[in-house]
C-alpha cells in the first residue's frame, strides 16, 4: 500500500499538470490516494514512481487520474447559514425582480451537484418557504456534475438518513419518504430539478440563471488560472443582479469580476448591474441593499 508521504509527494508533483491545487486536496487526500492505490493494483505497478512513468507513456491515463480527483462529499442543507441567507434575503429579492421583469421562472444552477444534495435542498427550501409567497413564479434548477455515478445517484434521489440529518425536521418529514434503509425525495421536490452530466471545463449551460451555486469545487480544487477562466465564463450566465454562491471556506481569486458582496459570512455575491453611461463606458449601479 502507498504510504501517506509517498501519495502526498505524488499529488503535489502531479496535480498542477491537471490544473488542480494541492491545498484543496490536503484534507481529503485519502479519498484520492485510495483510488490511486487501487489503480496501481489494477495495473500491477509497484509504486507511484512507476505510475508516474505510466502516465508519461500513456497520456490517456491523465484522464483516469483526473477522475480520481473528483471529491464526492456533500450533504443536505450543508452550511446552514448559506441556506438561511438564501431563504431570508436572496430568493425573495430575486423573485421580486424576476416578477417585476415579467418572468415566470426562477432559473438556478447548481454546479458540481454531487449526488443531488444541494439542488434538492434548494427545491425543498423553495417549496416550504417561498412558493406560497410567489405563486406566479416556478423554480427550475439545473444541476451539473462531471461524474456519471454522481448523476445516476442524484437521479435516483435516495440517501442514507445521515445525509439528511441537518435538514430542518419539518422539511424532512414533508419532503422525504422512507424506502427500506434509505430515504427518498418525494416526486414534488424532484420535479423542478434536472440533472446533466457536464464537465465545467468542457461546457457551460446556456442560462441565463438568477442564482448560481458553485460551492466546494472551483475555488477549492482548481488552480488560479482555471478559477479565473471558468469564473468569467460562469458569470456570463448570471443575470445582472443575480446571486453567486461560493463555499463558506472558499475565496474568489483576486481581480474584478463584476461582483459585490451580498453576505460575506455566507459567501454570497451579487452581480453588479452595469448601466451604459452617456459616453459609452459602462459604470456600476450601486447596490441598494
Ligand atoms: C465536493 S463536491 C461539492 C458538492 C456540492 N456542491 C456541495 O457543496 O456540497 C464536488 C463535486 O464536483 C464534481 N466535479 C469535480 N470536477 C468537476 C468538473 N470538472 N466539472 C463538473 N463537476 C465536477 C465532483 O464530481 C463532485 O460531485
Amino acid at each position: 500500500m502507498t504510504s501517506d508521504a509517498e501519495c502526498v509527494r505524488f499529488l503535489q508533483e502531479n496535480l498542477p499538470r491537471l490544473h488542480l491545487r494541492w491545498a484543496g486536496f490536503r484534507k481529503v487526500r485519502r479519498i484520492v490516494c485510495k483510488r490511486i492505490d487501487h489503480r496501481l493494483k489494477e495495473l500491477s505497478l509497484p509504486d507511484t514512481d512507476a505510475y508516474r512513468d505510466h502516465l508519461e507513456s500513456h497520456p490517456d491515463e491523465w484522464t483516469v487520474l483526473d477522475a480520481f480527483c473528483r471529491i464526492p462529499i456533500s450533504r443536505f442543507y450543508r452550511d446552514r447559514d448559506v441556506f438561511q441567507f438564501l431563504e431570508q434575503a436572496v430568493l425573495s429579492r430575486l423573485s421580486e425582480t424576476a416578477i417585476a421583469g415579467g418572468e415566470a421562472t426562477m432559473w438556478c444552477w447548481s454546479l458540481g451537484s454531487a449526488s443531488g444534495e444541494e439542488p434538492y435542498t434548494l427545491a425543498i427550501l423553495w417549496r416550504h418557504s417561498l412558493a406560497s409567497q410567489f405563486p406566479m413564479l416556478a423554480i427550475r434548477i439545473l444541476a451539473t456534475d462531471a461524474d456519471p455515478e454522481m448523476i445516476a445517484r442524484a437521479e435516483r434521489g435516495c440517501y442514507p438518513s445521515s445525509s439528511l440529518k441537518e435538514l430542518p425536521e419539518a422539511w424532512r418529514k414533508e419532503a422525504v419518504g422512507p424506502s427500506g434503509e434509505e430515504c427518498c425525495i418525494k416526486p414534488a421536490y424532484r420535479a423542478p430539478v434536472t440533472f446533466l452530466l457536464q464537465d465545467i471545463r468542457e461546457g457551460i449551460p446556456e442560462g441565463p440563471f438568477h442564482l448560481i451555486l458553485c460551492r466546494n469545487l472551483l475555488f477549492t480544487y482548481f488552480d488560479e488560472t482555471q478559477q479565473r477562466k471558468l469564473l468569467r465564463a460562469i458569470l456570463d450566465r448570471l443575470v445582472p443582479g443575480g446571486a453567486f454562491v461560493i463555499g463558506r471556506t472558499e475565496n474568489l481569486p483576486e481581480g474584478d469580476f463584476g461582483l459585490e458582496g451580498w453576505s460575506n459570512r455566507a459567501g454570497i455575491y451579487r452581480k453588479i448591474i452595469r448601466a451604459v453611461a452617456r459616453f459609452g463606458t459602462a459604470r456600476a449601479v450601486p447596490g441598494d441593499g
